[in-house]
């Protein structure tokens, strides 16, 4: 059962593809000693495929489905632990309203790492991997599409940063309260 006076620590990095969430993850749950799930990881040693492979025989409501079955699995081990853990979302996680609704309700924090959109077109043009990733302007749609999205995170920090002070603004945040910054 939710509680609103338990401590919330479950912490979520959110936001548009190439914004960072996977290296930042990394960065804060090494610094904080915290467990690290990254949601993407988990959806393809699931799948026993790459994103892109999923995406490709299976379509994108099938990823879906399996990412909101991922999603629940960590909610669930969170909840039976409590065991603090910093999750990285996929880009278009929260983008389901039911997936949103799921976090909200076990009290997880949600980071928007906000990001312009001419870095990101860069940084994932650099990389093939993305099925969501087809085209420029197809890119910019989709990014415009989940701005409202994104939008309802607790917190929001600029992304374009190098992954070091990306992490130095999380944790002067002040949600972390063992850490000083
Ligand atoms: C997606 C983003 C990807 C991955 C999948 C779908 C999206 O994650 O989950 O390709 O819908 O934006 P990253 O944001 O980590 O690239």
């Amino acid at each position: 059962m939710p509680n609103e006076n338990r401590l919330r620590r479950l912490v979520c990095l959110t936001g548009f593809m190439g914004c960072g969430k996977s290296t930042t993850a990394r960065l804060l749950s090494s610094q904080l000693g915290w467990a690290k799930t990254d949601l993407d990881k988990n959806i393809t040693e699931a799948a026993g495929a790459s994103i892109a492979q999923i995406f490709a025989t299976q379509g994108e409501a099938e990823f879906r489905r399996i990412e909101r079955e991922q999603l629940e699995r960590v909610v669930a081990e969170y909840t039976e632990t409590q065991r603090p853990r910093i999750l990285s979302l996929g880009g278009g996680t929260i983008a389901q309203p039911q997936n949103l609704a799921l976090l909200r309700e076990h009290g997880a924090i949600l980071i928007w790492l906000q990001c312009p959109i001419e870095d990101l077109l860069h940084r994932c043009a650099q990389v093939t991997d993305r099925p969501l990733f087809r085209d420029e302007a197809s890119f910019r749609r989709l990014y415009e599409e989940r701005l409202p999205a994104y939008e309802l995170a607790d917190y929001r920090v600029d992304s374009s940063a190098e992954p070091a002070r990306v992490v130095e603004q999380i944790l002067a945040l002040g949600i972390f309260p063992q850490v000083t910054v």
